[in-house]
Protein backbone atom coordinates (compact mmCIF):
# COMPACT_ATOMS: atom_id res chain seq x y z
CA UNK A 1 0.00 0.00 0.00
CA UNK A 2 1.61 3.56 -0.86
CA UNK A 3 4.96 4.24 -2.16
CA UNK A 4 8.44 3.55 -0.57
CA UNK A 5 10.20 7.24 -0.45
CA UNK A 6 12.99 5.70 -2.56
CA UNK A 7 10.27 5.46 -5.51
CA UNK A 8 7.65 8.56 -4.76
CA UNK A 9 11.03 11.03 -5.11
CA UNK A 10 12.31 9.60 -8.01
CA UNK A 11 10.00 10.37 -10.30
CA UNK A 12 11.09 13.63 -11.78
CA UNK A 13 8.49 16.21 -9.76
CA UNK A 14 9.63 18.59 -6.88
CA UNK A 15 7.46 17.94 -3.99
CA UNK A 16 6.64 19.82 -0.89
CA UNK A 17 5.77 18.89 2.54
CA UNK A 18 1.86 19.78 1.42
CA UNK A 19 2.30 17.52 -1.83
CA UNK A 20 3.21 14.44 0.06
CA UNK A 21 1.60 12.63 3.12
CA UNK A 22 2.78 9.11 5.45
CA UNK A 23 0.56 6.63 5.56
CA UNK A 24 -0.05 5.35 9.10
CA UNK A 25 1.73 2.87 10.94
CA UNK A 26 1.34 0.82 13.67
CA UNK A 27 1.04 2.20 17.50
CA UNK A 28 2.44 0.15 20.40
CA UNK A 29 3.69 2.89 22.74
CA UNK A 30 2.25 6.08 24.52
CA UNK A 31 2.78 9.56 22.87
CA UNK A 32 5.47 10.86 25.97
CA UNK A 33 7.73 7.78 25.33
CA UNK A 34 8.48 9.21 21.93
CA UNK A 35 11.98 10.90 21.96
CA UNK A 36 12.64 14.15 19.52
CA UNK A 37 16.32 14.16 20.74
CA UNK A 38 18.62 14.53 18.14
CA UNK A 39 21.82 15.76 16.81
CA UNK A 40 22.41 19.73 15.12
CA UNK A 41 25.85 18.47 13.72
CA UNK A 42 28.40 15.62 14.23
CA UNK A 43 29.07 17.23 18.10
CA UNK A 44 25.99 18.97 18.68
CA UNK A 45 23.25 17.39 20.27
CA UNK A 46 19.73 18.98 21.24
CA UNK A 47 17.31 17.52 23.25
CA UNK A 48 14.38 19.72 20.86
CA UNK A 49 15.03 19.37 17.08
CA UNK A 50 14.03 22.88 16.27
CA UNK A 51 16.61 25.65 14.98
CA UNK A 52 16.09 29.58 14.62
CA UNK A 53 17.29 30.76 11.62
CA UNK A 54 19.91 32.98 11.13
CA UNK A 55 18.04 36.39 9.97
CA UNK A 56 17.84 39.75 11.10
CA UNK A 57 14.02 39.39 12.52
CA UNK A 58 14.38 36.05 13.90
CA UNK A 59 17.59 35.52 16.18
CA UNK A 60 19.45 37.58 18.32
CA UNK A 61 20.28 36.68 22.20
CA UNK A 62 16.80 36.54 23.78
CA UNK A 63 15.41 34.32 20.61
CA UNK A 64 19.07 32.28 21.21
CA UNK A 65 18.60 32.28 25.07
CA UNK A 66 14.83 31.00 24.49
CA UNK A 67 15.34 28.26 21.82
CA UNK A 68 18.52 27.09 24.02
CA UNK A 69 15.95 26.73 27.57
CA UNK A 70 13.59 24.63 25.31
CA UNK A 71 16.77 22.25 24.52
CA UNK A 72 16.98 23.75 20.80
CA UNK A 73 19.41 26.36 19.29
CA UNK A 74 19.18 30.10 17.66
CA UNK A 75 22.23 30.92 14.95
CA UNK A 76 22.48 34.42 15.39
CA UNK A 77 22.67 36.57 12.27
CA UNK A 78 25.62 38.13 10.97
CA UNK A 79 23.64 41.23 9.47
CA UNK A 80 26.02 43.61 11.75
CA UNK A 81 28.82 44.32 12.52
CA UNK A 82 31.09 41.88 14.39
CA UNK A 83 31.68 42.97 17.62
CA UNK A 84 27.54 43.26 17.71
CA UNK A 85 27.59 40.22 16.79
CA UNK A 86 29.96 38.69 19.16
CA UNK A 87 28.06 40.36 22.06
CA UNK A 88 24.72 39.11 21.02
CA UNK A 89 26.45 35.82 21.62
CA UNK A 90 27.95 36.86 24.83
CA UNK A 91 24.79 38.03 26.18
CA UNK A 92 22.73 34.99 25.28
CA UNK A 93 25.36 32.73 26.55
CA UNK A 94 25.54 34.87 30.52
CA UNK A 95 21.46 34.19 30.31
CA UNK A 96 20.10 31.42 32.22
CA UNK A 97 16.51 33.44 32.16
CA UNK A 98 15.70 33.08 28.50
CA UNK A 99 13.77 36.21 28.06
CA UNK A 100 15.09 39.77 27.50
CA UNK A 101 14.36 43.38 27.87
CA UNK A 102 15.53 46.76 26.01
CA UNK A 103 18.17 47.75 29.04
CA UNK A 104 18.58 51.89 29.11
CA UNK A 105 21.52 53.50 31.01
CA UNK A 106 22.18 57.17 31.77
CA UNK A 107 24.75 58.44 33.80
CA UNK A 108 23.83 61.19 37.22
CA UNK A 109 24.86 63.83 35.00
CA UNK A 110 22.43 62.87 31.87
CA UNK A 111 18.99 64.05 31.85
CA UNK A 112 16.00 62.25 30.20
CA UNK A 113 13.84 65.08 27.73
CA UNK A 114 11.33 62.69 26.89
CA UNK A 115 8.79 59.75 27.46
CA UNK A 116 9.95 57.89 24.72
CA UNK A 117 13.62 57.27 26.08
CA UNK A 118 11.55 54.88 28.43
CA UNK A 119 11.90 51.44 26.61
CA UNK A 120 9.20 48.85 27.61
CA UNK A 121 11.26 48.23 31.09
CA UNK A 122 10.18 49.26 33.77
CA UNK A 123 12.80 51.80 34.56
CA UNK A 124 16.09 53.31 33.44
CA UNK A 125 19.09 52.72 34.99
CA UNK A 126 21.68 55.22 36.19
CA UNK A 127 25.30 54.07 36.27
CA UNK A 128 28.50 55.74 37.15
CA UNK A 129 29.37 55.89 33.30
CA UNK A 130 25.90 55.70 31.65
CA UNK A 131 26.70 52.40 29.97
CA UNK A 132 25.78 48.84 30.41
CA UNK A 133 29.31 47.64 32.50
CA UNK A 134 29.71 50.25 34.77
CA UNK A 135 28.28 50.41 38.48
CA UNK A 136 24.47 50.60 39.41
CA UNK A 137 23.48 53.77 41.35
CA UNK A 138 19.98 53.72 40.66
CA UNK A 139 16.83 53.60 38.63
CA UNK A 140 14.63 56.26 37.51
CA UNK A 141 10.75 55.10 36.78
CA UNK A 142 8.81 57.09 33.97
CA UNK A 143 5.90 57.93 37.06
CA UNK A 144 8.88 59.50 39.27
CA UNK A 145 10.23 61.44 35.85
CA UNK A 146 6.51 62.62 34.86
CA UNK A 147 6.10 64.31 38.04
CA UNK A 148 9.27 66.63 37.30
CA UNK A 149 8.67 70.25 36.66
CA UNK A 150 11.69 70.48 34.41
CA UNK A 151 12.87 68.03 32.59
CA UNK A 152 15.95 69.12 32.06
CA UNK A 153 17.04 68.04 35.36
CA UNK A 154 19.66 66.03 35.84
CA UNK A 155 19.08 62.73 36.83
CA UNK A 156 21.24 62.58 39.73
CA UNK A 157 18.70 64.53 41.65
CA UNK A 158 15.48 62.41 41.00
CA UNK A 159 16.99 59.10 40.67
CA UNK A 160 16.06 56.31 43.71
CA UNK A 161 19.05 55.36 44.76
CA UNK A 162 19.76 51.89 44.59
CA UNK A 163 22.19 49.02 43.66
CA UNK A 164 20.05 46.32 44.60
CA UNK A 165 21.07 43.61 41.81
CA UNK A 166 21.59 39.67 41.80
CA UNK A 167 23.84 37.67 40.03
CA UNK A 168 22.92 36.80 36.33
CA UNK A 169 24.23 33.23 37.34
CA UNK A 170 20.91 32.72 39.63
CA UNK A 171 18.56 30.04 38.23
CA UNK A 172 14.62 31.24 37.34
CA UNK A 173 13.41 30.00 40.49
CA UNK A 174 16.30 31.56 42.54
CA UNK A 175 15.40 35.09 40.99
CA UNK A 176 11.54 34.43 41.47
CA UNK A 177 11.82 33.96 45.10
CA UNK A 178 14.21 36.85 45.32
CA UNK A 179 11.38 39.26 44.17
CA UNK A 180 8.74 37.45 46.18
CA UNK A 181 10.84 37.76 49.60
CA UNK A 182 11.98 40.62 49.13
CA UNK A 183 8.51 41.93 47.39
CA UNK A 184 10.18 43.57 44.40
CA UNK A 185 8.89 44.42 41.45
CA UNK A 186 11.85 43.76 39.39
CA UNK A 187 15.41 43.20 40.08
CA UNK A 188 18.62 43.91 37.47
CA UNK A 189 20.44 40.66 36.88
CA UNK A 190 24.71 41.65 36.75
CA UNK A 191 26.88 39.55 35.44
CA UNK A 192 30.84 39.45 37.18
CA UNK A 193 33.51 40.46 34.19
CA UNK A 194 36.57 40.15 36.78
CA UNK A 195 39.13 42.93 36.07
CA UNK A 196 36.42 44.59 33.53
CA UNK A 197 33.86 45.31 36.39
CA UNK A 198 30.25 44.13 36.42
CA UNK A 199 27.83 44.79 33.22
CA UNK A 200 23.86 45.17 34.14
CA UNK A 201 22.90 41.91 31.60
CA UNK A 202 19.20 41.68 32.42
CA UNK A 203 16.19 43.22 34.05
CA UNK A 204 13.26 40.59 35.34
CA UNK A 205 10.23 41.34 36.28
CA UNK A 206 7.61 39.95 38.73
CA UNK A 207 5.54 40.27 35.80
CA UNK A 208 7.76 37.87 33.81
CA UNK A 209 8.18 35.56 36.60
CA UNK A 210 4.36 35.01 36.53
CA UNK A 211 4.38 34.67 33.12
CA UNK A 212 6.92 31.94 32.81
CA UNK A 213 5.32 30.35 35.40
CA UNK A 214 2.43 29.55 33.05
CA UNK A 215 4.51 28.36 30.76
CA UNK A 216 4.22 24.16 29.76
CA UNK A 217 7.50 22.59 32.04
CA UNK A 218 9.91 21.26 29.22
CA UNK A 219 13.12 18.79 28.67
CA UNK A 220 16.13 19.88 29.34
CA UNK A 221 17.96 23.07 28.13
CA UNK A 222 20.78 23.00 26.03
CA UNK A 223 24.01 23.79 27.69
CA UNK A 224 27.97 23.49 26.49
CA UNK A 225 30.59 22.03 28.81
CA UNK A 226 30.94 25.70 30.14
CA UNK A 227 27.72 24.97 31.88
CA UNK A 228 26.04 28.04 29.82
CA UNK A 229 23.26 27.96 27.04
CA UNK A 230 24.44 26.72 23.49
CA UNK A 231 24.56 29.10 20.92
CA UNK A 232 25.14 29.29 17.45
CA UNK A 233 26.36 32.34 14.71
CA UNK A 234 26.75 32.29 10.97
CA UNK A 235 28.90 33.91 8.56
CA UNK A 236 29.36 34.51 5.45
CA UNK A 237 32.72 33.28 3.04
CA UNK A 238 34.09 36.58 1.99
CA UNK A 239 37.82 36.87 3.24
CA UNK A 240 36.78 39.41 6.00
CA UNK A 241 34.60 36.81 7.58
CA UNK A 242 37.79 34.98 8.70
CA UNK A 243 38.25 37.78 11.39
CA UNK A 244 34.44 37.54 12.22
CA UNK A 245 35.20 34.14 12.91
CA UNK A 246 37.85 34.87 15.00
CA UNK A 247 36.12 36.84 17.16
CA UNK A 248 32.84 34.98 17.47
CA UNK A 249 34.98 31.96 18.53
CA UNK A 250 36.14 33.90 21.15
CA UNK A 251 32.43 35.37 22.50
CA UNK A 252 32.46 31.60 23.35
CA UNK A 253 30.10 30.62 19.94
CA UNK A 254 28.90 26.58 20.10
CA UNK A 255 28.57 25.95 16.70
CA UNK A 256 28.73 27.96 12.99
CA UNK A 257 26.53 28.15 10.20
CA UNK A 258 28.13 29.13 6.70
CA UNK A 259 25.03 31.31 5.33
CA UNK A 260 25.11 30.93 1.90
CA UNK A 261 21.97 30.49 -0.57
CA UNK A 262 23.99 28.47 -2.76
CA UNK A 263 26.51 26.64 -0.74
CA UNK A 264 27.59 24.65 -3.28
CA UNK A 265 30.70 27.40 -4.17
CA UNK A 266 34.48 27.44 -4.61
CA UNK A 267 34.15 30.38 -1.86
CA UNK A 268 32.61 28.31 0.38
CA UNK A 269 34.71 25.00 -0.22
CA UNK A 270 37.71 27.57 1.00
CA UNK A 271 35.77 28.69 4.15
CA UNK A 272 35.46 25.46 5.67
CA UNK A 273 38.61 24.31 4.43
CA UNK A 274 40.11 27.01 6.49
CA UNK A 275 37.75 26.95 9.43
CA UNK A 276 38.20 23.20 9.58
CA UNK A 277 42.18 23.43 9.61
CA UNK A 278 41.90 26.65 11.88
CA UNK A 279 39.58 25.82 14.60
CA UNK A 280 39.25 21.63 14.42
CA UNK A 281 36.98 21.52 18.03
CA UNK A 282 34.57 24.03 16.42
CA UNK A 283 31.21 22.05 14.68
CA UNK A 284 30.88 23.65 11.11
CA UNK A 285 27.81 23.71 9.13
CA UNK A 286 27.45 24.21 5.33
CA UNK A 287 24.78 25.13 2.60
CA UNK A 288 22.57 25.60 1.60
CA UNK A 289 22.21 22.72 -0.44
CA UNK A 290 19.32 20.53 -2.62
CA UNK A 291 21.02 18.17 -4.31
CA UNK A 292 23.02 15.25 -3.55
CA UNK A 293 26.03 16.42 -5.73
CA UNK A 294 26.39 19.81 -3.93
CA UNK A 295 25.90 17.75 -0.48
CA UNK A 296 28.86 15.64 -1.48
CA UNK A 297 30.99 18.35 -2.40
CA UNK A 298 30.78 20.31 1.05
CA UNK A 299 30.81 16.83 2.98
CA UNK A 300 33.86 15.66 0.99
CA UNK A 301 35.39 20.05 2.18
CA UNK A 302 35.00 18.46 5.68
CA UNK A 303 31.53 19.93 6.86
CA UNK A 304 29.73 18.55 10.11
CA UNK A 305 26.15 19.31 9.19
CA UNK A 306 24.06 20.53 6.26
CA UNK A 307 21.29 23.18 6.02
CA UNK A 308 19.00 21.98 3.20
CA UNK A 309 16.35 23.97 1.44
CA UNK A 310 16.51 26.88 -1.88
CA UNK A 311 13.70 29.26 -2.53
CA UNK A 312 11.35 27.06 0.31
CA UNK A 313 11.42 29.97 3.15
CA UNK A 314 8.05 32.41 3.43
CA UNK A 315 9.89 35.41 2.23
CA UNK A 316 11.71 33.88 -0.73
CA UNK A 317 11.74 34.53 -4.40
CA UNK A 318 14.65 32.89 -5.20
CA UNK A 319 12.45 30.40 -7.46
CA UNK A 320 11.03 32.89 -9.58
CA UNK A 321 14.19 35.39 -9.66
CA UNK A 322 16.94 32.72 -10.85
CA UNK A 323 15.10 29.99 -11.53
CA UNK A 324 16.71 27.71 -8.90
CA UNK A 325 15.79 25.39 -6.32
CA UNK A 326 13.54 22.29 -5.32
CA UNK A 327 10.50 21.13 -3.58
CA UNK A 328 11.50 21.29 0.32
CA UNK A 329 9.97 17.76 0.78
CA UNK A 330 12.23 16.07 -2.34
CA UNK A 331 15.44 18.22 -1.43
CA UNK A 332 15.36 16.99 2.36
CA UNK A 333 14.84 13.34 1.60
CA UNK A 334 17.21 13.50 -1.48
CA UNK A 335 19.95 15.38 0.56
CA UNK A 336 19.91 13.22 3.99
CA UNK A 337 19.73 10.07 2.20
CA UNK A 338 23.47 10.55 1.09
CA UNK A 339 24.66 12.58 4.66
CA UNK A 340 23.41 9.65 6.57
CA UNK A 341 25.88 7.52 4.68
CA UNK A 342 28.57 9.85 5.94
CA UNK A 343 27.23 10.45 9.51
CA UNK A 344 26.43 14.24 8.89
CA UNK A 345 23.29 15.31 10.26
CA UNK A 346 20.67 17.52 7.73
CA UNK A 347 18.67 20.55 8.91
CA UNK A 348 15.64 21.39 6.83
CA UNK A 349 16.11 25.17 6.30
CA UNK A 350 12.44 27.31 6.08
CA UNK A 351 9.10 26.49 4.58
CA UNK A 352 7.62 25.24 7.93
CA UNK A 353 4.71 26.72 8.90
CA UNK A 354 2.69 23.99 10.95
CA UNK A 355 3.46 20.78 12.92
CA UNK A 356 2.91 18.34 10.22
CA UNK A 357 5.75 20.01 8.11
CA UNK A 358 8.56 19.55 10.86
CA UNK A 359 6.88 16.16 11.16
CA UNK A 360 7.59 15.40 7.01
CA UNK A 361 10.68 17.27 7.61
CA UNK A 362 12.47 15.21 10.37
CA UNK A 363 10.51 11.72 8.99
CA UNK A 364 12.17 12.49 5.34
CA UNK A 365 15.72 12.25 6.64
CA UNK A 366 16.25 15.92 8.31
CA UNK A 367 17.68 15.86 12.40
CA UNK A 368 16.52 19.06 12.69
CA UNK A 369 14.48 21.95 11.11
CA UNK A 370 15.20 25.22 11.06
CA UNK A 371 12.14 28.18 11.05
CA UNK A 372 12.33 31.57 10.29
CA UNK A 373 8.47 32.58 9.81
CA UNK A 374 7.37 30.32 12.96
CA UNK A 375 8.96 32.04 15.31
CA UNK A 376 9.33 35.72 13.82
CA UNK A 377 6.14 37.46 15.14
CA UNK A 378 6.88 36.34 18.87
CA UNK A 379 8.26 38.06 22.10
CA UNK A 380 11.34 36.95 21.60
CA UNK A 381 12.20 37.88 18.02
CA UNK A 382 13.40 41.00 17.84
CA UNK A 383 12.24 44.25 16.52
CA UNK A 384 8.55 45.84 18.22
CA UNK A 385 5.05 45.33 17.87
CA UNK A 386 3.45 47.66 16.02
CA UNK A 387 -0.57 47.71 15.14
CA UNK A 388 -1.83 46.82 11.53
CA UNK A 389 -5.43 46.49 10.56
CA UNK A 390 -5.94 46.15 13.67
CA UNK A 391 -3.73 43.01 14.01
CA UNK A 392 -0.35 43.26 16.37
CA UNK A 393 2.09 42.89 14.23
CA UNK A 394 5.84 42.30 13.69
CA UNK A 395 8.47 42.94 11.04
CA UNK A 396 9.62 39.67 9.14
CA UNK A 397 12.13 39.97 6.46
CA UNK A 398 14.01 37.72 4.16
CA UNK A 399 17.98 38.36 4.24
CA UNK A 400 17.85 38.73 0.62
CA UNK A 401 15.05 41.90 0.40
CA UNK A 402 17.06 44.74 -0.53
CA UNK A 403 15.86 46.28 3.25
CA UNK A 404 18.11 43.70 4.70
CA UNK A 405 20.80 43.78 1.86
CA UNK A 406 21.58 47.37 2.25
CA UNK A 407 23.10 46.24 5.51
CA UNK A 408 25.25 43.68 4.50
CA UNK A 409 23.44 40.43 3.81
CA UNK A 410 23.71 40.72 -0.15
CA UNK A 411 27.14 38.45 0.52
CA UNK A 412 25.07 35.59 1.24
CA UNK A 413 23.81 35.68 -2.59
CA UNK A 414 27.38 36.40 -3.56
CA UNK A 415 25.93 40.06 -4.57
CA UNK A 416 27.88 41.93 -2.91
CA UNK A 417 30.65 42.55 -5.59
CA UNK A 418 27.85 42.98 -8.40
CA UNK A 419 26.95 46.94 -9.58
CA UNK A 420 23.59 46.07 -9.71
CA UNK A 421 21.61 44.75 -6.36
CA UNK A 422 18.68 42.04 -7.05
CA UNK A 423 16.32 41.23 -4.13
CA UNK A 424 15.57 37.19 -3.76
CA UNK A 425 13.58 38.29 -0.63
CA UNK A 426 10.39 40.34 0.17
CA UNK A 427 9.59 42.39 4.06
CA UNK A 428 6.91 42.07 5.52
CA UNK A 429 5.34 41.28 9.06
CA UNK A 430 3.55 38.21 10.58
CA UNK A 431 1.28 38.05 13.75
CA UNK A 432 2.19 38.24 17.05
CA UNK A 433 2.43 34.36 18.24
CA UNK A 434 3.13 34.97 21.86
CA UNK A 435 6.51 33.15 23.66
CA UNK A 436 8.27 30.87 21.50
CA UNK A 437 8.47 29.41 25.45
CA UNK A 438 4.70 28.74 25.57
CA UNK A 439 4.30 27.67 21.71
CA UNK A 440 7.26 25.31 21.20
CA UNK A 441 6.71 22.79 23.71
CA UNK A 442 2.86 22.57 22.15
CA UNK A 443 4.18 22.24 18.80
CA UNK A 444 6.56 19.43 20.02
CA UNK A 445 3.78 17.00 21.88
CA UNK A 446 2.25 17.57 18.38
CA UNK A 447 5.23 16.47 16.66
CA UNK A 448 5.27 13.55 18.74
CA UNK A 449 1.72 12.46 18.10
CA UNK A 450 2.55 12.35 14.44
CA UNK A 451 5.47 10.09 15.22
CA UNK A 452 3.40 8.03 17.13
CA UNK A 453 0.57 7.62 14.48
CA UNK A 454 3.81 6.15 12.16
CA UNK A 455 5.19 3.89 14.87
CA UNK A 456 8.37 5.92 15.10
CA UNK A 457 9.65 6.43 19.09
CA UNK A 458 12.62 9.01 17.67
CA UNK A 459 14.17 10.43 14.54
CA UNK A 460 16.45 7.59 14.30
CA UNK A 461 13.84 4.51 14.29
CA UNK A 462 11.80 7.40 11.86
CA UNK A 463 14.41 7.35 9.19
CA UNK A 464 15.13 3.68 9.47
CA UNK A 465 11.42 3.19 9.09
CA UNK A 466 11.64 5.38 5.83
CA UNK A 467 14.88 3.89 4.24
CA UNK A 468 13.89 0.23 4.74
CA UNK A 469 10.54 0.92 3.10
CA UNK A 470 8.23 0.06 6.01
CA UNK A 471 6.77 3.68 6.34
CA UNK A 472 4.65 4.60 2.87
CA UNK A 473 3.92 7.81 1.43
CA UNK A 474 1.43 8.69 -1.26
CA UNK A 475 1.11 12.25 -2.92
CA UNK A 476 -1.64 14.26 -2.33
CA UNK A 477 -3.97 15.78 -5.19
CA UNK A 478 -4.86 19.28 -5.25
CA UNK A 479 -8.49 17.74 -3.84
CA UNK A 480 -6.71 15.85 -1.61
CA UNK A 481 -5.19 18.68 -0.15
CA UNK A 482 -8.26 20.74 0.26
CA UNK A 483 -9.82 17.81 2.27
CA UNK A 484 -6.85 17.27 4.35
CA UNK A 485 -7.14 21.18 5.60
CA UNK A 486 -10.35 22.39 7.87
CA UNK A 487 -13.45 22.56 4.74
CA UNK A 488 -17.08 23.50 4.47
CA UNK A 489 -17.72 25.43 7.60
CA UNK A 490 -18.41 29.12 7.06
CA UNK A 491 -16.36 30.21 10.15
CA UNK A 492 -13.87 28.48 12.82
CA UNK A 493 -11.83 29.47 15.44
CA UNK A 494 -8.26 27.98 14.85
CA UNK A 495 -6.91 27.23 17.84
CA UNK A 496 -4.11 24.47 18.55
CA UNK A 497 -3.23 24.74 22.02
P1 LIG B 1 10.74 30.32 6.60
O1 LIG B 1 9.84 29.62 5.63
O2 LIG B 1 10.95 29.54 7.86
O3 LIG B 1 12.17 30.35 5.86
O4 LIG B 1 10.35 31.72 6.85
C1 LIG B 1 13.33 30.80 6.47
C2 LIG B 1 14.54 30.50 5.59
O5 LIG B 1 14.45 31.20 4.36
C3 LIG B 1 15.78 31.48 3.87
N1 LIG B 1 15.83 32.92 3.56
C4 LIG B 1 15.73 33.42 2.32
N2 LIG B 1 15.66 32.80 1.12
N3 LIG B 1 15.51 34.93 0.07
C5 LIG B 1 15.58 33.56 -0.01
O6 LIG B 1 15.55 33.03 -1.13
C6 LIG B 1 15.57 35.61 1.24
O7 LIG B 1 15.50 36.83 1.29
C7 LIG B 1 15.70 34.81 2.43
N4 LIG B 1 15.85 35.13 3.75
C8 LIG B 1 15.91 33.94 4.41
C9 LIG B 1 16.73 31.08 4.95
O8 LIG B 1 17.28 29.84 4.59
C10 LIG B 1 15.84 30.99 6.18
O9 LIG B 1 16.34 30.12 7.17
Amino acid sequence: DGFPAARLFSQGYSYTYDDVIFLPHYIDFPTDAVSLSTKLSRRVALATPCVASPMDTVTESSMAAAMASLGAIGIIHSNNNVSHQASLIRLAKSHKIPFNHDLIFKSPSDSILSGEEFSSAPCIFVTESGTQNSKLLGTVEKSNWEGLDSKETRVSEYMTKSSVSIPASYSFEDVAGYLAKNELQYVPLVRDNGEEGEEIVNLVTSDDVERIQGFPKFGLPSLGADGEFLVGASIGTRESDKERLEHLVKAGVNVVVLDSSQGNSIYQIEMIKYAKKTYPELDLIGGNVVTAYQAQNLIQAGVDGLRVGMGSGSICTTQEVCAVGRGQAAAVYKVASIAAQSGVPVIADGGISNSGHIVKALTLGASTVMMGSFLAGSNEAPGTYVYQDGRRVKKYRGMGSLEAMTKGSDARYLGDKAKLKIAQGVVGAVADKGSVLKFIPYTMQAVKQGFQDLGASSLQSAHDLLRSGVLRLEVRTGAAQVEGGVHGLVSYEKKSF
